[in-house]
């Protein structure tokens, strides 16, 4: 079963991803060789960037849909963003432009603050779920406020979901996001892994060895459950296994 990866900065041009179709295109190779069958390009949903603007993304989407189809990478792409937990994002989920992941809309990619402790993430999980939506945390490992302890595991249990970077497991993001990740993984409480890809030169390698790290750790069954299955079941708006 292929991959799936539901957060990358492949769609160039409008965020601080990718900035060309030449990049876009490298980007989604280097993918497709890493076992990726489908991604779901999750530019950043900030107003100050083009990303901000929803009909910008799909309008890219469509366009680098048919320049992969061109080129024959057999990638296939879906509707994604990287929120940010605010109160625009609860906002958002509201209206018919929620940003959430795939056709179903029923997950939504979020990103808690790098810096800032979110004391009230426990209250904003049970909102978005109150509004018929799944949070998926990108790159907790990457959070202080997941550093304090027990937080992960409930955002679990309240129903939220953690996406671990790939590359986190090897150091990608420094010494403390590694310790966490390991700690996360170890516990069980990841329930899909991510590429986070922006360019791709400097990302094979890290890509490559956190691939590689996962399943060493989780073993086969791991990755492909972190990988391909509940990616896939995040798409088709189901419940993780
Ligand atoms: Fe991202």
């Amino acid at each position: 079963m292929g991959f799936v990866d539901l957060h990358n900065h492949l769609l160039y041009g409008i965020d601080d991803g990718c900035d060309s179709p030449g990049e876009t295109l490298e980007a989604a190779r280097l993918l497709v060789e890493l076992g990726y069958a489908e991604a779901a390009p999750s530019p950043h949903a900030i107003a100050e960037l083009p990303s901000g603007d929803p009909a910008v993304c799909e309008a890219r989407r469509a366009e680098v849909a048919a320049l992969l189809a061109r080129e024959g990478i057999p990638l296939a792409l879906h509707p994604n963003a990287e929120n940010r937990l605010d109160e625009a994002f609860l906002e958002r989920l509201d209206g018919p432009a929620r940003r959430g992941i795939g056709a179903t809309q029923r997950w939504a990619l979020v990103e808690a603050p790098f810096q800032l402790e979110v004391p009230a993430l426990a209250d904003l999980v049970f909102r978005i779920r109150r509004k018929g939506v799944s949070p998926l945390f990108a790159h907790p490992e990457r959070c202080v406020e997941f550093e304090r302890a027990g937080r992960a595991e409930e955002v679990v249990r309240l129903g939220g979901a953690l996406q671990l970077n790939v590359g986190a497991l090897v150091g990608a993001y420094g010494k403390t996001a590694r310790k966490l990740a390991e700690h996360f993984l170890g516990d069980g409480l990841y329930a899909v892994a991510a590429t986070d890809l922006h360019a791709p030169r400097s990302a094979r390698r890290f890509l490559e060895d956190g691939l590689a790290a996962i399943e060493k750790r989780a073993g086969s069954a791991g990755l492909q459950r972190l990988c391909a299955e509940n990616p896939r079941r995040v798409v088709a708006g189901e419940e993780l296994a």
